[in-house]
This record gives structure tokens, C-alpha cells and sequence, in this order.
């Protein structure tokens, strides 16, 4: 279907939020009105938004020619304000000041109705109602396989947009929500070696990232913490922590005086542990400290999980800008007659369409030894 003024482009956001969802969503609103001439639905709490109004133009005959009313009277803030409302007409008001803003002002869901195909199928029909031909999915790996799900059942036009603070989608450089969660781990540690400098103890900080350990390396090389734990160098046994305890305790006889070790939450350990990762290291090192005879027995150990801290504040510029190109590049696909469905990735720097399913690039797990080796280099132990 090809674009016009009587088509709109819907937009959401799904899965866990990140930092500069808004700069993107105020990137897509206003592209789409100034520069294409194209109205734009924003869909609230992602595919769950999606769903209900499909409920809610099924529940009775009138159902859809309610919603289409409910678009039309309550148009951008009007819509936004009322929580109540799945699908809301965007204009340029409605994105005005939320550039760096974290969180969606549409705001985001985990939605495990919508693995269903029959569920999928009622928000397809929906769409159609609505004459929607395209929409624009922005978040992280669930979400852009919902996406993809999307595109292969339907004839909707999709365009995924990778925005996830974990770092795990390797087919792109960076998703959205990346770098601004690295400079918020950089202002915790910052924060936490106050403490650490001043009681000479050792702070395990655990970071979020699923099963990658991305967002914990990249914050270690620009923190300057000692040492990270990433998922990727395997499980966790009591003789690898106690090989982690000596290196500090080595450190600490030669002068040092506190550590921050930074341990990503995918880490696995064996014997297998239910409990967060910093709390089983900070046990394991504190054991060790006050062994029999050990030169530090006083040195303690402070376990403290960063958690949702990390989603969220003002996203970085680096963020806002990513949204604005990964924006223009789904504009930009939408608009070519030729245009495939696929997601925006960060390749070599430079912002393409790449199709879902796309192999990861070699490159990632490259450059994450590389930053571990030179983290490695860089810590003065
Ligand atoms: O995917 C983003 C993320 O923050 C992960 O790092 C974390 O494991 C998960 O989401 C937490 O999810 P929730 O907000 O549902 O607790």
C-alpha cells in the first residue's frame, strides 16, 4: 500500500522502556507531518494497546465506529491524557518537550496474548479497519519478533527499531536506550566509589542486560571499575570466584585500597543459584577475605543490584540522535515503493533496513573480547 494522507502510519512502543523511545517517537510525529504529510497513530502500552482496541471494536456493531470517533475527537494531549484511550492521533503539540524525556509518553508493555496468531489476526483486521498500511515497532528482541510476525501474516508494511538498554541485538552496533543506561552505570559508580574510597571496601554492582553482558562491559571501560562479570565468560564456580577474590586481595597487598566489580545479571553460576549474582559474590569474597589468616580480614564487601535505575532519565544525546536517524531511515522505507519490511540497524555507523531475521554481525562478539581484553589492559591492578 502506498503512502498518502489518508493512510496513517501507526507507531508504538513494546517491551522493557528505554531512554530515547521519546526523542523517537517525537522524531517519527514529526517527520511524518512536516517533511512527508503523513498523519500518525501512536498506540498505547505497545501491542497490548493494540489488543484492546481490537476488544473493543469487537465487542459490538457500533465498536469500530466508536473508536473511529474517540481518534478523531480526542486528538494528541487529549488523547494522551486519557489512559483509557488504545490509539491516539498525533500532532506536533503532542511531542513538544520530550526530546531527552525518559520512559514513552505512549507508554510499553510485555504482551503475551499477542504470541497468539488469533490475536494477531484480530489486530491485523483491526488495522485494516483503520486504514492503517504501515507500522513502526520500537523495542527490543520479543517485540521484534512480534514485528516480524506481524509482517509475515499480514500485508502491512513494518519496520522494526531496535531500542533495548540490554545490547542484545547483535545485528545492530547499538539499539536505542544503550548509551544513555552506560552513562547512568558511569554516575552510579561514580556515586558508589565515594563509599568504597572512603570505608576501603569492595562494591559488586549488578547490572541489567539479560543474557548479554554488553551494557555491564561497556559501562566497566567507561567507569573504570575494576573488574566485570559478563555472561560470556562463563558460569561462575566457587574456584573462578575464589580466583576473582585472590586478584583483589593481590591488589589490595600492593596498595590499593577499594574495587567496584561489576557483575552483568545473565551471569550463570554452578552450582546453579537462584539468587542475584552480587549477593553470592559478595558472600564468596567476604568468605574469603576472612579466612583463616588472610592479610584483610576487616575488608568488606557491599552488594547493591542497580535494577530499573538503569532504564530510566534524560536520554543522552548520543540516544536522541540514534532515534532521529533510526526515524528517518523507517520514514524512508515506508516511502519507497520498493521498500521491504525489516528492522533500522546501526552498521559501520551508518543507519540501513535490514530484514528480520538478519544474521548477527561477526563484528559484535569481536568487539566485545576486544573491550574486555583492553578493559583487562586498562585496570590497575
Ligand atoms: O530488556 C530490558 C530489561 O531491563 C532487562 O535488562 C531486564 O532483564 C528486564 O528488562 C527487566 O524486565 P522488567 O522491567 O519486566 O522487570
Amino acid at each position: 500500500m502506498s503512502l498518502s494522507s489518508e493512510s496513517p502510519v501507526a507507531v508504538l512502543c513494546s517491551g522493557g522502556d528505554a531512554p530515547g523511545m521519546n526523542a523517537f517517537l517525537r522524531a517519527v510525529v514529526r517527520l511524518g507531518l512536516n517533511r512527508h504529510q503523513v498523519p500518525v497513530l501512536g498506540i498505547r502500552d505497545g501491542y497490548r494497546g493494540l489488543v484492546r482496541a481490537a476488544r473493543q471494536v469487537n465487542a459490538d456493531t457500533d465498536g469500530l465506529v466508536r473508536l473511529k470517533q474517540e481518534i478523531e475527537r480526542n486528538i494528541g494531549n487529549r488523547g494522551l491524557i486519557d489512559a483509557q484511550q488504545n490509539i491516539i492521533q498525533m500532532d506536533h503539540a503532542s511531542v513538544s518537550g520530550i526530546m531527552g524525556k525518559g520512559g514513552t509518553i505512549l507508554g510499553s508493555a510485555r504482551c503475551l496474548d499477542f504470541h497468539k496468531p488469533e490475536v494477531r489476526r484480530e489486530v491485523i483486521d483491526l488495522l485494516g479497519k483503520l486504514g492503517v498500511g504501515s507500522l513502526i515497532i520500537s523495542g527490543g528482541d520479543g517485540s521484534l519478533t512480534g514485528a516480524r510476525l506481524l509482517a509475515e501474516e499480514s500485508n502491512l508494511r513494518i519496520i522494526g527499531v531496535p531500542a533495548t538498554i540490554d545490547n542484545d541485538l547483535q545485528f545492530t552496533e547499538m539499539s536505542l536506550g544503550v548509551d544513555t543506561a552506560v552513562h547512568t552505570l558511569v554516575w552510579a559508580v561514580d556515586h558508589f566509589i565515594d563509599t568504597a574510597r572512603s570505608h576501603r571496601r569492595v562494591m559488586v554492582l549488578e547490572t541489567m542486560g539479560r543474557e548479554s553482558g554488553d551494557l555491564a562491559r561497556m559501562a566497566a571501560l567507561a567507569s573504570g571499575a575494576e573488574m566485570v562479570i559478563t555472561p560470556e565468560s562463563g558460569a561462575l564456580t566457587e574456584s573462578r570466584m575464589r580466583g576473582l577474590a585472590e586478584k583483589i586481595e593481590g591488589a589490595m597487598t600492593r596498595g590499593r585500597g577499594h574495587a567496584i566489580v561489576l557483575i552483568a545479571e545473565g551471569v550463570k553460576f554452578e552450582p546453579e543459584q537462584k539468587r542475584n549474582g552480587a549477593y553470592i559474590l559478595r558472600d564468596a569474597f567476604q568468605a574469603y577475605f576472612q579466612r583463616a589468616g588472610a592479610p584483610f580480614p576487616d575488608l568488606e564487601v557491599r552488594p547493591s543490584v542497580l535494577g530499573h535505575l538503569q532504564r530510566g532519565g534524560h536520554a543522552t544525546p548520543g540516544d536522541c540522535i540514534l532515534a532521529a536517524r533510526f526515524a528517518e531511515e523507517a520514514w524512508k522505507s515506508l516511502l519507497d515503493s520498493n521498500g521491504k519490511n525489516g528492522i533500522t540497524a546501526l552498521r559501520y555507523n551508518k543507519v540501513e533496513i535490514v530484514p528480520f531475521g538478519c544474521p548477527d554481525l561477526p563484528e559484535r562478539s569481536i568487539h566485545s573480547r576486544a573491550m574486555d581484553a583492553l578493559h583487562d589492559d586498562l585496570a590497575n591492578w
